[in-house]
């Protein structure tokens, strides 16, 4: 088992990282000093699937652990399934004492989370994620929304959770292409921060798509290092949090204009090319790293190319993105694998040019 501990004060809390941990999950929130009553929320697929082995460590280590479900889907992030949950804790008499317990990917983790902050002016949380983007991005941070509408993420809050606990056994049962979407957050780590890591990327790609546990253990590790450290830097995200969103601004745009039939991660695997692009036209990245970039995201079974979409219903969709600010786009560029910067003034027909290039 390995541990990361996102430093915030008295909001610090420990990250744990390996095989089998859902065994050990009731061992470690009973440390936390938590006893009594747990709730823990989670869909359909992860109550088949997984639910078990949490709910018997629960009751191994004293809790009398409920289960509450919601369906599974982007769809269930909405303050109406919100205020189900609401009910159904007060159903079960959770106390301001009483363990929240997120089971799942990061749908779960951001409605389970945002519940949790809200309920009794805010319940203990603990994110158990499933899906690899969760393990590696969603669950670390304190970053819980539902969404409004078609707006995503709209009504939300930073609250930070008192555990994460990351399971690298259960990425077993993910399929591939959630898989891919969580190794385009995986690059970006080591893009934005880590040069070695990327090479580490490159040298295990294919023991990683063929779950290998220890491999699985050392990226989500390591990805979770990377995200904990920008975190503490910036718990509120008005600075240095923005390097998390390379390959965002346009990958965002991607998301929306494919009515989000594109996923995140492939949209975000796109956005990290075209931001790789602007900076290496800029005269600032090299042209070695844009190409390893490029190779390495299509071995991880990514899209590396914009879909024929009109550019400009791609632009437009880019204006209305909130890291674009009086025509001007700011940006996350690149000055070599594991360095970028931000800029406030990469010039529109520069990206136009960039997007449209074959
Ligand atoms: N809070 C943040 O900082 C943050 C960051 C990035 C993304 N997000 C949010 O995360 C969400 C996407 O999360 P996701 O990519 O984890 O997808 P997801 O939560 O929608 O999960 C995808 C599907 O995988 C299934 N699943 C989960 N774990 C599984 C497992 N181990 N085995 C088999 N099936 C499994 C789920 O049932 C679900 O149907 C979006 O809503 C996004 O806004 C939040
Ligand atoms: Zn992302």
């Amino acid at each position: 088992m390995r541990k990361v501990r996102v430093r915030l004060g008295p909001r610090s809390y420990t990250i744990h990282i390996g095989s089998g941990m859902l065994e050990q999950a009731g061992q470690i929130i009973s440390l936390l000093g938590f006893k009594g009553k747990a709730v823990v929320i989670t869909d359909p697929v992860l109550k088949r699937l997984h639910s078990e082995a949490l709910i018997e460590s629960l009751t191994t280590s004293g809790f009398d652990a409920t289960l509450l479900e919601v369906p599974a889907g982007e769809e269930q992030k909405s303050l109406d399934v919100v205020a189900r949950l609401y009910q159904r804790l007060t159903d079960c008499l959770a106390e301001r004492t009483t363990p929240v317990i997120a089971l799942g990917g990061g749908v779960i983790g951001d409605l389970a989370g945002f519940a949790a902050a809200t309920y009794l002016r805010g319940v203990p949380l603990v994110q158990v994620p499933t899906t690899l983007l969760a393990q590696v991005d969603s669950s670390i941070g304190g970053k819980v929304a539902v969404d409004h509408g078609r707006l995503k993420n709209r009504v939300g809050a930073f609250y930070q959770p008192k555990a994460v606990i990351s399971d690298i056994s259960v990425l077993k049962t993910l399929g591939s292409s959630a898989l891919s979407d969580g190794l385009a957050e995986v690059i970006k780590s080591g893009v934005i921060r880590h040069a070695g890591f990327f090479s580490y990327l490159e040298q295990n790609t294919e023991r990683v798509k063929a779950f290998d546990e220890r491999v699985l253990e050392t990226i989500v590790y390591r990805s979770a290092r990377i995200k904990a450290e920008v975190v503490s830097g910036d718990e509120l995200d008005t600075g240095l949090r923005n390097i998390l969103n390379y390959g965002h601004t346009v990958g965002h745009a991607i998301e929306s204009v494919s009515e989000f039939q594109i996923s995140h991660g492939q949209a975000v695997a796109i956005g990290m090319i075209v931001a790789a692009k602007i900076s290496n036209r800029l005269g600032i990245l090299p042209q070695g790293d844009l190409v390893r970039m490029a190779e390495l995201i299509a071995r991880a079974g990514l899209p590396t190319e914009l879909p024929a979409f009109e550019l400009d219903r791609l632009v437009k969709a880019m204006k209305y993105d909130k890291k674009v600010l009086q025509g001007r786009a700011r940006f996350v560029l690149l000055k070599a694998i594991g360095e970028v910067f931000l800029s406030d003034g990469v010039e529109q027909s520069l990206i136009e040019q960039v997007l449209l290039e074959k």
